[in-house]
């Protein structure tokens, strides 16, 4: 990267490079049309300012309160509600719902008593009005602009004095002042940094709609990322109504958290109940079906994984998965051949998860053991056994996160058996009724669950 010198320079808004001269393409990371011309700061002006630093004990502390949107699932990723004068980003690809999602949020907001201001670039006031009656928005306070340009939002915001700012998209902002197209990189950066600025300024809560690239992230610069307070992703499967949303990142709560919800013809409801949502399909007394319980963020959740085991016609075997690293199916089937005896390499592997989630935890090594060998050994597990835990080299199980919240959700459910590490069990529910099995190795736990 060059150095910055005094004076104006043009900076790459996707990667930081600067650059004395306009470019048509960075020369750090080949973006096109990314440098802008910024202006640099010099010495002489710093010293004119009054510039202070505060002693950390002494600074006022920030009293986070939060409000709820009242949309159960979309509060969960906020990490419990939305922090006023926060900045959130919320990205997806088209059709999900991001649209129909903010304007249900705004609905809800504004039926409160609170206004809401919603600008959108992407549609007209009828479409929005379309979608407004089929999700039920109908409150007064909720105000719906299609304005794209900087200047007219920010006076509209003067204006109208929001309590919530909801943007669709930032794409398709722009700020007059820059010569870049809407949706180049530095237009998208510049209207950020503004609607940073004024949610920060005003105490407005505001949330940003992002389309996503052919990669899957936001489309912008990657520094857009780093500006806003909270960023979530919404995926969906299209062939399937559920839709999840997972928090990237959160300034002011828990990373990895997951919401879940299913498209309607009425908008998006929440989903309440997302363990009996992913076993709903399940078939009992299957080979190659395991239930597991995953933590997904802070909430527990019951899925099942399901593994298929066949002769490989192939001179190399395949592993093929879905939701899970094919990485760590392949280094658990080396173990097995090794602490088990149970050798595979002339075997076809294909494992899924149901329902389309995807699953990285080490606790899900257990389970990937018990589906793949309950499939190659055609013996299906109890129905009623759940497990989980993680699965050394030497084929040792051992502890994971959220033992009890793991435990409490396989019972809740209706489970009658949990296999697990060997944990302190003192902290957990006394449920005499309900089997609590540890287990120390791999041996042990095929042995366990009847393989
Ligand atoms: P939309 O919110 O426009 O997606 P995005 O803003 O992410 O591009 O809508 C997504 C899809 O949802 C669209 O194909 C229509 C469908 N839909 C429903 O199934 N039910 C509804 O109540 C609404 C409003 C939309
Ligand atoms: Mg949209």
């Amino acid at each position: 990267m060059s150095k910055r010198v005094k004076g104006n320079m043009f900076v790459c808004q996707s990667c930081g490079t600067a650059s004395l001269r306009w470019m048509g393409r960075c020369p750090g990371c080949g973006e096109w049309d990314s440098l802008v011309e910024e202006r640099g700061s010099s010495p002489e002006n710093v010293a004119e300012k009054e510039i202070n630093a505060v002693a950390l004990a002494c600074a006022d502390s920030l009293d986070i309160t939060r409000v709820l949107t009242g949309n159960s699932e979309f509060d969960r990723v906020l990490g419990g509600g939305m922090v006023p004068g926060s900045l959130v980003l919320l990205g997806g690809e088209p059709g999900v719902g991001k649209s129909t999602l903010l304007l249900q949020i705004s609905e809800l907001i504004a039926g409160k008593g609170d206004k809401v201001l919603y600008i959108s670039g992407e549609e007209s006031a009828e479409q929005i009005k379309l979608r407004g009656d089929r999700v039920g928005a109908e409150s007064r306070n909720l105000l719906v602009s299609t304005q794209t340009s900087m200047e007219e939002v920010t006076w509209l915001v003067e204006k109208e004095q929001p309590d919530m700012l909801v943007v669709d998209s930032i794409q398709t902002m722009f700020s007059p002042e820059m010569a870049s197209a809407p949706g180049s990189v530095g237009q998208v950066r510049e209207c950020t940094m503004r609607f940073l600025d004024m949610a920060k300024r005003r105490n407005l809560s505001t949330i940003l709609i992002g389309h996503i690239t052919k990669d899957g992230a936001i489309a912008g610069p990657k520094i857009l990322e780093h500006i806003v307070d909270v960023v979530l992703y919404f995926e969906g499967d299209m062939s399937h109504n559920q839709k999840l949303i997972r928090t990237v990142k959160n300034r002011f709560g828990p990373a990895n958290e997951l919401g879940i919800f299913e498209m309607t013809s009425r908008g998006l409801q929440s989903v309440e109940n997302p363990s009996g949502m992913f076993l709903a399909e399940r078939k009992k007394n299957v080979s190659g079906s395991v239930v597991m319980a995953a933590m997904q963020g802070t909430r527990p959740m019951l899925v099942e994984l399901q593994a298929l085991v066949t002769r490989s016609s192939f001179s190399t075997a395949r592993r093929m998965t879905a939701g899970v690293d094919p990485g760590r199916v392949t280094l658990l089937m080396a173990m097995l051949e090794k602490r088990a005896g149970i050798i595979l390499n002339s075997c076809d592997v294909y494992m899924n998860v149901a329902g389309g989630l995807s699953l990285s935890e080490p606790a899900l090594d257990l389970a990937v053991i018990g589906a793949v060998v309950s499939s190659y050994r055609d013996i299906p597990i109890d129905d009623k056994t759940v497990v989980f835990g993680e699965v050394g080299l030497a084929g040792e199980i051992r502890a994971v996160s959220s033992v009890s919240a793991r435990v409490r959700e396989a019972f809740g459910m209706g489970f009658e058996k949990v296999v697990m590490p060997p944990t302190n069990l003192d902290s957990l529910d006394n449920n005499k009724r309900k089997e609590l099995k540890t287990v120390e190795s791999v041996l042990d736990f095929l042995e366990a669950v009847g393989l």
